[in-house]
């Protein structure tokens, strides 16, 4: 549990989890709201992608190497930039860090307030899909609207490719626009829940590809206002300029490529590679 301001490193700092590139949807909207509060970003991409890995093995893995780069980076708060971690692993991350803790959590609740057909697609990993975490929320905020779910794992290896430079093309996002819009019910979606922090990433591809013009809603605003939320209630107080981004991985990168995927945010890289014990 937060312990108070006192506690914590200057200037005031956040660092940013996922499993890879998905982490700049989020630091993006955060800086456009937070501009003078420090990002760091923990990457686990020695177990990269979350999204269909077993639970049992991915919540331990999570806890642990998050932990394990919170204390490298001296942040203040943990900010989970990932649905499939923030689905499976929020109460463990919360009752080992002493640190605030924020979660993505699925556009769910605000797509069913908004939706005027009564039909949303909720796009995701496999294991956002399919996990009780998401499906209560669908009970809850979604009760009586039809909700489509599509799993869409391949967006996050496009996601990664877009952020090294290559172009994406109608042909690679056609199949997940199929399964969005040519199921049963998919003529009447008219918002696209982007429950996986890399698809935001995509969303002008989506928005040009799809069949016709729908709302492509994601949690990056939502995070964002949180995170100064806490920002208020421990009362730290922000420089004008943020300090150097730190980029923590879980393993080597060979090739500069997340470095690279990074680059708008200048940091400096790190290889935490004994971070998962
Ligand atoms: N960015 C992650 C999410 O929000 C997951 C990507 C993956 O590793 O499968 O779910």
């Amino acid at each position: 549990m937060p312990t108070g301001s006192g506690h914590f490193s200057s200037p005031p700092s956040a660092l940013i989890f996922d499993s890879g590139v998905g982490a700049i949807s989020i630091a993006r909207e955060i800086r456009r709201q937070i501009p003078g509060l420090t990002l760091h970003f923990g990457v686990d991409n020695g177990f990269y992608p979350y999204g269909d890995k077993p639970e049992e093995v991915l919540r331990p893995r999570i806890v642990q190497v998050a932990t394990a780069m919170m204390a490298a980076s001296q942040a203040d708060m943990l900010v989970v930039g990932c649905n499939t971690a923030s689905t499976l692993a929020l109460p463990e991350l919360r009752d080992t860090l002493e640190h605030p803790v924020v979660g993505v959590v699925p556009a769910i609740k605000p797509a069913a307030a908004e939706t005027r057909s009564g039909t949303i697609a909720l796009v995701a990993t496999e294991g956002t899909v399919s996990r009780g975490y998401t499906r209560d929320l669908i009970a809850q905020f979604a009760n009586g609207q039809r909700v489509i779910n599509v799993p869409a794992p391949e967006l996050v290896q496009l996601a990664e490719a877009k952020l090294r430079g290559e172009t994406i093309t109608a042909g690679q996002l056609a199949p997940v626009l199929h399964r969005i819009f040519d199921t049963a019910g998919g003529d009447k979606v008219d918002i696209a829940v982007l429950a996986c922090t890399h698809f935001p990433l995509l969303r002008e591809e989506l928005d040009r590809f799809a069949p016709r013009s729908i709302r492509w809603l994601d949690s990056g605003p939502a995070i964002a206002r949180r995170v100064r939320w806490w920002l208020d209630e421990l009362k730290l107080e922000l420089p004008d300029t943020p300090a150097a981004s730190q980029l923590l991985m879980s393993a080597e990168d060979p090739d500069n490529r997340i470095a690279l995927a990074f680059a708008e945010f200048s940091p400096q890289c790190h290889a935490l590679t004994d971070a998962a014990g």
